[in-house]
């Protein structure tokens, strides 16, 4: 065991969504699911052994609540070789928390990393989706680079890099944390959404079309699949009972405003995940311009984010 480790994980946003697991134990998906690992927003998460017989959890600098560091606790007990746990961690995310901005993602993944080094485990990329994605499914999608595959089966898989001029905007709508979590919505969505057998046909057929347009990338296919899949996922939310809705009236004005940006050619795709913030990708080239827009219509918070590099041990004693 290690004294102290600290790992560094990036956030993935999805174009082709998972939403629903078939199996709740092992947390498998119904569906592949592909996303985009990028940069600017990531999880800092250190480890670190305590002589006292303690264990804490602090994020962001405050202490978790009980429900939540039972969730750590359980998450650590799968990388360590025995029930005690004499560990502090201090978990650290560079953007908002819980408001769709998939801090669960990179959260999970970064704990799962630093665990993984610190009780020096030396599982392999198969073994470390195994367990990560009990801790949040989209969090094994941080642990590679570029686009990536979390496939039906469970294990992960890149599909290629991304283009260098691709980049997100993701503007920040509202930063309060979400009032139902995934994990719960997506449960209610398959149990009770009449349309979640529609979702699971069309969403598997857009991940295996959408593996082919990655390669050579394809903006104007990509975009029209991500929102495709973005909008099926939300309409098995709109049909749950009760209605999941993160999108808020303000997410919706912001929609249907930036919609028009394309008007006769398409030169930005949006998607959405469990909040109401929107993310935008577009290429360098059309950046200035879709910023300038997005300033005309009011919104002044947002994050510009570039493709970039997984979860990985940052410093280790
Ligand atoms: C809406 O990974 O948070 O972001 O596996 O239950 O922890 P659990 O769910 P989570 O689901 C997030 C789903 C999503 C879409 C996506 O990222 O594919």
């Amino acid at each position: 065991m290690k004294q102290r480790v600290t790992a560094r994980a990036p956030i993935n946003i999805a174009l082709c969504k998972y939403w629903g697991k078939r199996d709740t134990k092992n947390i498998l998906p119904f569906t592949d699911s592909i996303s985009l690992t990028l940069q600017e927003l990531y999880t800092e998460t250190t480890v670190e052994y305590t002589p006292k017989s303690d264990f804490s959890v602090t994020m962001n600098g405050k202490e978790l609540n009980k429900k939540d560091r039972q969730k750590i606790y359980n998450f650590c007990l799968l990388f360590a070789h025995d029930d005690t746990l004499n560990i502090h961690i201090n978990t650290h995310n560079s953007g908002p928390t819980s408001a769709g901005l998939a801090s669960s993602a990179s959260g999970f993944s970064a704990l799962a990393v630093a665990l993984n080094e610190f009780y020096e485990r030396q599982y392999d990329i198969d073994e470390l989706t195994t367990i990560t994605r009990k801790g949040s499914g989209s969090a094994v999608r941080s642990l590679l680079s570029g686009f990536v595959k979390w496939q039906r089966n469970g294990l992960i898989q890149k599909i290629t890099d991304a283009p260098h001029d691709l980049v997100v905007i993701a503007v920040i709508i509202n930063d309060q944390v979400k009032s139902i979590s995934s994990r719960d919505a997506m449960k209610i969505g398959v149990e009770t959404s009449p349309f979640f057998r529609t979702f699971v046909e069309r969403n598997q057929e857009i991940a295996n079309e959408m593996t082919q347009a990655l390669t050579p990338f394809d903006f104007e296919r990509v975009g029209e699949l991500t929102e495709q899949s973005t909008a099926l996922m939300h309409n098995v939310m709109k049909t749950s009972d009760p209605v999941i809705d993160y999108v808020s009236a303000e997410s919706q004005a912001f929609l249907s405003a930036i919609k028009q940006f394309n008007n006769s050619k398409r030169k930005l795709f949006i998607t959405m995940d469990a909040g109401p913030n929107i993310k935008i990708f577009t290429r360098k080239k059309d950046l200035d311009s879709v910023i300038s827009y997005i300033n005309t219509l009011g919104y002044k918070e947002y994050h510009i984010l570039s493709p970039g590099d997984y979860a990985r041990v940052i410093d280790d004693e």
